[in-house]
């Protein structure tokens, strides 16, 4: 399918304004549920903050991330301690909103921003799985926590229920993903991606289930390895073309974490893969189209300095 260039949106645009909500929204596509005993509904909502800026150089490239705004203004501080400050900024709610009195009843707070969609039932309560895998029933009338379960891995899915010969279960696809863990990972449990799984739940159930081991960090070694490529020019090229799947400052560790990647090792191995395309049946296109090798290399100088300073990080750290 063909698009159309649009012509550009042209409302004014504070510069760098961080604003809420981030372009995840207030609420993003989580099922929320309504209760009809409660006149409730029941909404996974998050406050996120997001630095808006225009981009004044803008021009429509088929194909690409088009958004019109500034990318740089998108990168991260420097710094663990300047990164949990915007990591604070960032909270999940589930909220209990009464849409005739256009108020929340309840609010319970969650410590991540992308958590799962919500299912209440005419028992009065209300489930929601959250991003660091925790499964909880509240109280839907004041959202007092009343039975929790820990899986092993984040929760996006919103859980089902349904009854065979009068026995009530309830169901939940438990695994994590979604634009979230992409592009702002760094706010949300370090967690590798895990295969997902279906859980069942019934009341006085006792079967266990298995333990699913957290694949060890991939390490390199990158003593004297070196880049001709520019860092300042890869910076901002990375952030134009990069960072919306491999996170904001190559913070992404859902899919193969840049900082840690073999293909960061030669200029030939990053070449196969961003210019080639090695691994475009993964979905990892050949960027070809919309940049040149001696700008591939400048984004691989940009990472090894973003992996430099992550080592030197989590040295201070120990
Ligand atoms: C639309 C999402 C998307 C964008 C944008 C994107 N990538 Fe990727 N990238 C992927 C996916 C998916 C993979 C994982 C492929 C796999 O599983 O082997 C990947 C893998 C890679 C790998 C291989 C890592 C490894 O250790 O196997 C490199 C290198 C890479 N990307 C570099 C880049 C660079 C540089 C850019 C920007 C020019 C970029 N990517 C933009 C989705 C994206």
């Amino acid at each position: 399918m063909k698009f159309t260039t649009l012509s550009r949106i042209t409302a004014p645009v504070i510069a760098a304004a961080l604003a809420m909500p981030a372009p995840y929204g207030g609420h993003n596509w989580h099922p929320m549920a309504y209760s009809p005993k409660e006149n409730l509904v029941y909404i996974p909502a998050m406050s996120v903050p997001f630095g808006y800026k225009d981009d004044q150089a803008y021009t429509h490239q088929q194909g690409k991330w088009n958004v019109g705004i500034d990318t740089l203004a998108t990168a991260l501080p420097d710094g663990d301690a300047a990164r949990k400050a915007v990591k604070a900024m960032m909270k999940g709610h589930l909220i209990a909103w009464d849409p005739v009195a256009q108020k929340a009843r309840w609010t319970v707070e969650l410590p991540y921003f992308w958590n799962a969609g919500v299912l209440a039932t005419a028992g009065d309560l209300v489930f929601q799985g959250s991003a660091e895998g925790e499964f909880a029933a509240y109280n839907a009338k004041d959202g007092k926590k009343v039975w929790s379960y820990k899986t092993n891995n984040g929760i996006i899915a919103a859980p089902s229920t349904y009854s065979i010969d009068g026995e009530q279960y309830i169901a939940l696809m438990v695994g994590y993903g979604g634009a979230a863990p992409l592009a702002a990972n760094f706010a949300l449990p370090d967690r590798p991606r895990l295969p997902g799984r279906l859980i069942v739940f019934k009341l006085g159930g006792t079967a266990k289930v298995p333990e699913q081991p957290l694949p060890e960090k991939m390490k390199i070694d990158l003593t004297g390895v070196t880049s001709k490529g520019s860092v300042t020019e890869g910076f901002a090229l990375y952030h134009a073309n990069c960072a919306v799947c491999h996170g904001a400052s190559v913070s992404g560790t859902y899919l193969p974490d840049l900082k840690t990647s073999p293909m960061l090792l030669s200029a030939e191995n990053w070449k196969s893969v961003v210019i080639d395309g090695a691994r475009q049946p993964m979905g990892m296109i050949s960027f070809k189209e919309y940049l040149t090798n001696d700008q591939a290399e400048s984004i691989r100088a940009y990472v090894l300095s973003e992996s430099a300073k992550a080592k030197a990080e989590a040295a201070k750290a120990k």
